[in-house]
């Protein structure tokens, strides 16, 4: 069974959208986890847009599966983890104005920076995933750092795939091959295999089944499903705050 991780940052934008208390990231951790996820992931931007440094803190404490924490690999970051303690570090690219991640680490370019930051992380006893295209070149060169894990971008597959597979059957299969092409191959030099980002209910099916890829992070279809399927129990309670009445189910 492909395991799932969820991330929970969007329930934190929800929360920063009024710089409030609610919704916290912590009750969703526990909450999924409850559901049956395998992990719990929250990306630690710089500019602390919707998780924060507390929130990560008490994540520690408080999640019982596997806490991944999605991080550039800074200075600020690497020292942020050391501290915290997360089972996984899973290093991405980061760029200030981005809505969210773009593509994934040039581990080629950046390989010393990468594999310094990668060291660095397991001398703390944290495993390291590194977020990659699925490109044979970034796969072969993350494959010679120390990181022991990859997680495949699937955002071109996932933009492929904007309504669903049935619309879409054509466009689709040449991003899906290379998404398989990259999981064998990181599974042939011996890398565990993940992968995510912007998978959706309707196009998830064929990434699932891809038998290298032990685990998917999914998160901002996750937290708008989750929105939606709350709402009409979310208005009763607030009519029965007010009135103490609610209507009938
Ligand atoms: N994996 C990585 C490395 C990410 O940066 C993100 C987005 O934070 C995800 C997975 C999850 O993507 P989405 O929110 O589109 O499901």
């Amino acid at each position: 069974m492909t395991k799932l991780g969820v991330n929970i940052d969007h329930v934190a934008t929800i929360r920063q959208a009024r710089r409030a208390a609610e919704p916290d990231p912590v009750a969703a951790a526990i909450l999924a986890e409850q559901a049956g996820a395998d992990g719990i992931t929250v990306h630690l931007r710089s500019d602390r847009r919707h998780i924060g440094d507390r929130d990560v803190r008490v994540l520690r404490e408080v999640v019982k599966t596997r806490l991944n924490v999605e991080m550039a690999a800074t200075r600020e970051m690497i020292g942020i983890a050391a501290e915290v303690r997360p089972d996984t570090v899973t290093l991405v690219p980061e760029r200030p104005e981005e809505l969210t991640t773009e593509g994934g680490l040039d581990v080629i370019r950046h390989r010393r920076e990468i594999e310094r930051a990668v060291r660095e992380l397991r001398r703390d006893g944290i495993e390291v995933s590194l977020f990659i295209d699925p490109e044979v070149p970034q796969i072969q060169t993350a494959a010679e750092t120390e990181a022991k894990l990859v997680e495949l971008n699937t955002a071109a597959y996932s933009a492929a795939v904007p309504l669903g597979l049935k619309e879409w059957e054509g466009a689709f299969a040449e991003q899906l091959d290379k998404i398989v092409e990259a999981a064998e191959t990181a599974a042939g030099l011996g890398l565990r295999v993940l992968a995510g980002h912007g998978l959706t209910y309707r196009n998830v099916a064929p990434v699932a089944s891809i038998p290298e890829i032990e685990e998917l992070n999914i998160g901002h279809n996750i937290i708008a499903r989750a929105v939606l399927v709350g709402m009409e129990r979310a208005v009763r309670e607030m009519l029965l705050a007010m009135n103490g009445i609610a209507l009938t189910e």
